[in-house]
C-alpha cells in the first residue's frame, strides 16, 4: 500500500489535490497534515471539517513555539524583505519539517503540497522536502491546474469545498503576519478597503506607551510582565493591532521574478523590530551597526528564500549572537497614528555616555571641545584636491570619450552616450 502526505489546509487547492493523488498519481492512501503556527481557530475547523467530509486521515500537528522562537531570530537580526517581517516565509520551513515529520512516520513514500507555479512557497516547502527519498508532489503546478478548472472538478466529484469565505483574498495568517493577496488588490492602484484588514484597526487619535525588556536581543517582557514567545507575539498583536500598527501594502518581487501586490498585517513585528533595532542603536557602535546591516540583509534574505537552514545562516548568526550579547535593556514604544515609535531607551551595555555628548560641558573626558579644530581641517581633504583638480581642468573633465574603433561615424553608439555627445566628437574631428 503507498501513501502520500498532503500540506492540507481544507482550502480549494488542497481539497482537490486529495483526490488527484489517487487518480492521477496512483497513491492507495492520501493524509493529510495541518500545521499549527498561530492560525485563527476557524482555519483548524474548516481542515477538520473538510478532512472528515472526504474520509481523509488527518493531523494536526503544534509548531507555534518552534516558530515563535524563529520569528525572535528575526527580531535579532532586525528581519524585513521589501518592509515585511517575513511571517509567511518563516513559517514554511517550520510547516515542511513538520509534515516530513509525519510523512516519514506514517511510511509515507510520497509528500504533496497544494502550490502554484508562480508563488515562494513551492520553493521553501521543496528546498526541505527534496533532502529527503520521498517523492515530492505538486499537483496543482505539475497538472497546470486553474482555479475554475478546479471549482468544475469540485462540484463533478462533490467535494466539500466552500465557495470563498473571507471574500475572494487569498489569505495566510500565522503568529508574526497576516497576508492578502489576490481578486482586487491585484491592481496595484486599487486602494485596498478596511476590510481586508482583520488585525489592525484604522489609525485614531489615541496612544500608548508600552515598555519592552530585550535580554541578549531577545524581547523577554512588556511592561515587566515576562512571556513565552508565542504569548509574547499573541498579546503584542493585540495591543499594538488596535493602534493600527503594523500595515504594510507593498510590491513584492518573488523569487521567480514576478512582481506582485501584497498587502500584509503585522503589528507585534513591527513593535518589536522598532524596539530592538533602537536597543542597538543605543548599545553598538557605530562601525557594529554599519556592519550587522549587511548581515541583517543576507539573513533576511534567506529567510525569505526559506533556507533558513544554510550555513551561511549560521555563520551569520554567529556575528549576530556576539552583537547581541549586549543588547539588554528596556525600550519604550509609543503607538500613535499607525506608528510604533521608540521614545525612550535604557540599558546598561550604552555606548554613550550624557555627560560627553552633552551640550553644556566643554570637555569630553580629557579632550577640549578645540581639539577638535584639527580634525575639522582634515576632514574632506582629499574631496577638497580632488575637486580643485577638477576646476583646473574642466575642459578636459567636460570633454566627450572618444569612440573605441576611432572611425568616428557611429561614436554616439560606440560610447553609449545622446546623439549631440556624439557630434561634438565629429566636429572635434
Ligand atoms: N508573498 C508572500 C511571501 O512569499 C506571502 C504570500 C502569502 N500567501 C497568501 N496566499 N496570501 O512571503
Amino acid at each position: 500500500m503507498t501513501r502520500v502526505a498532503l500540506a492540507f489546509s481544507g482550502g480549494l487547492d488542497t481539497t482537490v489535490c486529495v483526490p488527484l493523488l489517487e487518480e492521477e498519481y496512483g497513491y492507495d492512501d492520501v493524509i493529510g497534515v495541518t500545521v499549527d503556527v498561530g492560525q485563527p481557530a476557524s482555519e483548524f475547523e474548516e481542515a477538520e471539517e473538510t478532512a472528515d467530509a472526504l474520509g481523509l486521515e488527518h493531523y494536526v500537528v503544534d509548531a507555534k513555539e518552534e516558530f515563535a522562537d524563529l520569528c525572535l531570530e528575526g527580531v535579532r537580526a532586525n528581519a524585513t524583505y521589501q518592509g515585511y517581517p517575513l511571517g509567511t516565509a518563516l513559517a514554511r520551513p517550520v510547516i515542511a519539517e513538520a509534515i516530513l515529520e509525519v510523512a516519514e512516520e506514517q511510511d509515507c513514500t510520497g509528500i504533496a503540497h497544494g502550490c502554484t507555479g508562480k508563488g515562494n512557497d513551492q520553493l521553501r516547502f521543496e528546498a526541505i522536502w527534496r533532502d529527503s527519498d520521498l517523492e515530492v508532489i505538486a499537483p496543482v503546478r505539475e497538472l497546470g491546474l486553474t482555479r475554475e478548472w478546479e471549482q468544475e472538478y469540485a462540484a463533478e466529484k462533490d467535494l466539500p469545498v466552500e465557495g470563498g469565505s473571507g471574500g475572494d483574498w487569498s489569505i495566510d495568517t500565522n503568529l508574526w503576519s497576516r497576508s492578502v493577496e489576490g481578486d482586487d488588490l491585484e491592481d496595484p492602484n486599487y486602494v485596498p478597503p478596511e476590510d481586508i484588514y482583520a488585525w489592525t484597526q484604522a489609525p485614531t487619535g489615541e496612544t500608548q506607551e508600552i515598555e519592552i525588556t530585550f535580554e541578549k536581543g531577545y524581547p523577554v517582557a512588556v511592561d515587566g510582565v515576562e512571556y513565552e514567545p508565542v504569548e509574547l507575539i499573541e498579546h503584542l498583536n493585540g495591543v499594538a493591532g488596535a493602534y493600527g500598527v503594523g500595515r504594510t501594502d507593498s510590491m513584492e518581487d518573488r523569487m521567480l521574478g514576478l512582481k506582485v501586490r501584497e498587502n500584509y498585517e503585522h503589528p507585534a513585528a513591527t513593535t518589536l523590530l522598532n524596539a530592538h533595532e533602537a536597543l542597538e542603536g543605543l548599545v553598538l557602535t557605530q562601525e557594529e551597526r554599519e556592519f550587522k546591516q549587511l548581515i541583517d540583509q543576507k539573513w533576511s534574505k534567506k529567510g525569505y528564500e526559506g533556507l533558513i537552514d544554510a550555513p551561511l545562516v549560521g555563520a551569520l548568526e554567529g556575528f549576530i549572537a556576539e552583537t547581541q550579547k549586549r543588547v539588554t535593556g528596556t525600550v519604550t514604544i509609543r503607538f500613535e497614528g499607525g506608528q510604533a515609535r521608540a521614545v525612550a531607551r535604557d540599558s546598561k551595555f550604552a555606548a554613550y555616555s550624557a555627560e560627553h555628548a552633552s551640550f553644556d560641558t566643554e570637555t569630553v573626558g580629557k579632550i577640549k571641545q578645540e581639539d577638535a579644530t584639527g580634525v575639522a581641517k582634515y576632514h574632506g581633504f582629499q574631496r577638497r584636491l580632488a575637486n580643485e583638480a577638477i576646476a583646473a581642468n574642466a575642459e578636459d573633465v567636460e570633454k566627450p570619450e572618444l569612440a573605441t574603433d576611432g572611425s568616428g561615424g557611429d561614436a554616439s553608439e560606440a560610447s553609449g552616450s545622446s546623439s549631440e555627445q556624439g557630434s561634438d566628437v565629429e566636429d572635434e574631428e
